[in-house]
């Protein structure tokens, strides 16, 4: 595996060479300060495999405890609210247009690691001190912390022997996979996911977050690490309450980052509970 097949790859045999329409629509939408609800609702109206998902997940006993039956778009949005519905719907977008051979990777746990990562950025996100809101875009966290590892999900589905082959090694090394990678291959998962943001014009920051979500030490941009920074702490305590931690996915330990977040390690506890809730929303959005 070389750069250039990777690039060829993800140029032309990556499921999601192209972002779904209804991706990049829902994405405006999220950045729009005066959009609402029935933007969202016209959006799941034209792309009937959203919709019905939709459906399913307001139908769900997470998010509808009265059991009340929703039939129709506009009552899925307004039960779930307009965050919600443009959170899921960009998750679900993406999910959808993405098998792989399950014996290389079990994409069911990525994605609820994905998901959970992504409601948890958020959640981090505001236990920061106040000047650091300020420079991180709180819309961008959901698909930050969605998408970061999108990389390795290329690289699994267009170069599966190699990637099976350096997951066994980095288990059986003890290493983290992108050391792996970059000793193999000379590139990690993580520059694959910063190639792809490019090419689907995600903002910068997304394109840092793909880029160092396991040693956002090295990014010299200080404008935008402190996103880097939520999307790393947030796949920290993910993988810190894990019940079964695989050590070739487990974050590094940088204390350098909870301290410039302005976080203490505490937090790894204190969410353990909020966790369960996160996997359980991840869980129903998974099942649509
Ligand atoms: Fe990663």
């Amino acid at each position: 595996m070389t750069r250039q097949q990777v690039i060829d790859f993800l140029t032309s045999g990556f499921a999601l060479a192209n972002l779904p329409d209804s991706f990049m629509q829902l994405q405006r939408i999220a950045n729009d300060p005066h959009s609402d609800i029935e933007d969202v609702v016209e959006v799941a109206k034209r792309d009937s495999e959203l919709a019905a998902s939709l459906l399913k997940l307001s139908n769900s006993s997470l998010y509808n405890s009265a059991g009340d039956e929703i039939s129709t778009i506009e009552g899925a949005a307004q039960l779930l609210g307009l965050r919600k519905v443009v959170e899921s719907s960009l998750a679900l977008g993406v999910i959808k247009k993405i098998d792989i051979d399950s014996s290389c990777l079990d994409l069911c746990c990525f994605w609820k690691r994905s998901l959970a990562v992504a409601t948890l950025s958020e959640d981090v996100y505001l236990a920061t001190p106040r000047h650091l809101k300020t420079i991180v875009d709180p819309k961008l966290l959901y698909t930050a912390g969605l998408l970061h590892d999108i990389g390795l999900l290329a690289l699994v589905q267009g170069f599966a022997p190699e990637m099976v082959r350096t997951v066994e090694t980095a288990i059986a090394e003890g290493l983290p996979i992108q050391e792996v990678e970059y000793r193999e291959f000379g590139f990690t998962h993580q520059d694959v996911g910063r190639i792809l943001f490019k090419k689907w014009n995600l903002p910068e920051e997304l394109q840092c977050v793909a880029g160092y979500h396991h040693n956002p030490i090295e990014l010299r941009r200080r404008l935008f690490y402190p996103l880097v920074d939520l999307v790393y702490i947030a796949d920290y305590i993910c993988c810190a309450s894990s019940r079964q931690p695989v050590s070739a996915f487990k974050p590094k330990m940088y204390e350098e980052v909870w301290r410039r977040s302005g976080l203490s390690l505490d937090m790894i506890d204190s969410f353990s509970d909020r966790l369960d809730e996160v996997v359980a929303s991840t869980e129903a959005i998974l099942s649509c």
